[in-house]
């Protein structure tokens, strides 16, 4: 059957917008908060409420999607090339749980596994980004709607020119740990170090807003090791249709099975090709971007 993007599109929002209010109206505190592997990665009852109501929408209205979501995630689930919802109900958890808003829901439609639909809401900001692929990404903001990238993108002479998103994750024993240190102390070393000189490093907290925030032109690049597809599937959409280029060190298996998670994400612009090749090197994981 034919699948009216544009349909799924305006549900997704609708969807997102009221995920919003469930989390705006929460009252989470970092003690009430759980962790799963460990101290840093947190879950509260509003995201598995969040993933509920989310679930419970998509399913009853395209019964024949799957649906995958980070808090129902079981180590094995793959992602096929059905169409497949692919949700993080609460991205920056530990954002939410400090009360600092810099949080969002993550919402994705893959079609044969490439992301094709992607809604990132800040329901404390109340900015809200989307994008269909092949038709542009927007941001909506003060009632008011903007094509993505926000201005005509400037040429990015050199990294040094640059400034750069990362996150430490919730992953930091033996060589995830290693790993890490060594693209941020890469990234930010002078050239004489033999590192980049980056303006500078951001550590935001959420994987989606990072990926909306290059898709406007405001941050150069994002580099990420260990995220998964409800972090990424959404703003991928979104930095495409902007003119962006993500990479996954593993292309084509950005399904969370795969180790070795590694994102790069690069803004659109004059000088693109270039800023790709001097990350080479600087970051780890070995990127191709097509
Ligand atoms: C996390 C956030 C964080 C990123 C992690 C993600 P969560 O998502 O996006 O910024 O560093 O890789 O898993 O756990 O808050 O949904």
């Amino acid at each position: 059957a034919d699948i009216n993007l544009q349909e799924i599109h305006d549900f997704m929002i609708s969807i997102a917008r009221r995920a919003g209010e469930m989390i705006t109206s929460a009252h989470p505190t970092t003690l009430a908060a759980g962790s799963k592997k460990n101290s840093a990665d947190l879950v509260t009852e509003t995201d598995q409420a969040v993933e509920k109501l989310v679930s419970t929408s998509l399913r009853e209205k395209y019964p024949d999607f799957a649906f995958m979501g980070e808090e129902t995630y079981k180590p094995g689930d793959a992602l096929t090339a059905a169409p497949t919802f692919i949700c993080d109900p609460i991205d920056g958890t530990n954002n939410f749980v400090h009360r600092y808003p810099y949080v969002s829901i993550s919402l994705g439609l893959a079609i044969d596994r490439v992301p094709t639909v992607g809604v990132v809401y800040n329901p404390f900001t109340d900015v809200l980004y989307t994008g269909i692929k092949g038709q542009g990404s927007f941001v909506h903001q003060a009632g008011q709607k903007h094509q993505l990238p926000l201005s005509p993108p400037t040429k990015m002479e050199d990294l040094s020119s640059c400034l750069v998103a990362v996150e430490w994750g919730s992953d930091r024993s033996g060589n995830d740990f290693a790993v890490k240190s060594k693209t941020f102390s890469n990234l930010a070393a002078t050239k004489e170090q033999g590192g980049g000189m980056v303006h500078g490093l951001r550590s935001f907290g959420s994987a989606a807003l990072n990926l909306c925030g290059v898709a406007t032109g405001g941050l150069d690049v994002y580099w990420e090791a260990g995220c998964w597809a409800w972090d990424v599937c959404a703003g991928w959409v979104i930095l495409k249709e902007a003119g962006g280029v993500i990479a996954d060190a593993n292309p084509g298996n950005w399904e969370p099975k795969v180790d070795g998670r590694r994102y790069l994400a690069v803004r659109g612009g004059e000088g693109q090709n270039d800023i790709v090749k001097e990350l080479w090197g600087l970051v780890e994981g070995a990127f191709e971007v097509g």
